[in-house]
């Protein structure tokens, strides 16, 4: 489980992301369906990539009361995702709801991270429009250890907070973590990045890499050279 590279495939129909996976011959790279896409084209873009043989993560951050998160995520489990996701804020009874829903009647289930604090909410905003007034660290830390607690299997979080998710929460609570860019490459409205090596030193189990390879000059070989650097020894 674990080290892979996620393809944030966030196109706005269902054409445009097959005719993107389509340049992809002999390889099934796992493919992150955002709000954007699934709103656009629906559950049957899920079955369809997923009738194609690539793992999906369904980035649809659920955060509403627990009997509600229950029911959806028991519909997203029956599309045979292989990992979504909610907000931490949505507290541990959401999360343990979740969780339940989650879980198909053979036992078997999709692997279920939170959002901790969005990576466009900072220190300032939090304070303000949340009347949070801790340290944000403070605050990634403490949902990180809650979701740890209602049983999930890990976070979304900047690649630079993985290393201290991986000592609060244990070394095989996962960290996905988008904000990837090559050292040479246009960082784009993302404001904290890291490269695909640097991710990888640091321990981050998977990345999210979406504009980077969606709208490089040739999709596949920026995919490669994502892989090569986080995931080949
Ligand atoms: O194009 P880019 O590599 O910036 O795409 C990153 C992907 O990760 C997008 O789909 C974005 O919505 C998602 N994401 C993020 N930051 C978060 C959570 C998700 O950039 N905190």
């Amino acid at each position: 489980m674990g080290k892979d590279v996620i393809i944030a495939c966030d196109f706005d129909s269902k054409e445009k992301t097959l005719a993107f996976l389509d340049l992809f011959t002999g390889r099934k790279p796992y493919v992150k369906i955002g709000m954007e896409l699934f709103y656009a084209a629906g559950p049957d873009i899920v079955r369809g990539i997923k009738a194609r043989g690539h793992q999906i993560f369904l980035d649809l951050k659920l955060h509403d009361i627990p009997n509600t998160v229950k029911k959806a995520m028991a519909v997203l489990s029956s599309l045979d995702v292989d990992m979504c996701n909610l907000h931490a804020a949505g507290t541990v009874p959401m999360m343990r709801a979740a969780l339940e829903g989650l879980t198909r009647p053979d036992g078997t289930r999709p692997l279920l991270i939170a959002v901790t604090q969005l990576t466009s909410t900072d220190q300032q905003t939090m304070e303000r429009d949340l009347l949070i007034n801790e340290p944000i660290e403070n605050v990634v830390a403490h949902y990180a250890r809650n979701a740890k607690e209602a049983g999930l299997d890990g976070v979304v979080c900047s690649p630079r907070e993985a290393a201290r998710v991986h000592e609060l929460c244990g070394a095989d609570f996962l960290t996905v973590t988008p904000g990837v860019r090559f050292a040479d490459g246009d960082v784009g409205d993302q404001k904290r990045v890291m490269t695909p090596a640097e991710a990888k030193k640091i321990g981050s189990d998977y990345i999210v890499v979406g504009r980077p390879i969606t709208a490089a000059p040739d999709p596949v070989e920026a995919y490669e050279r994502c892989v090569r650097d986080f995931v080949s020894e």
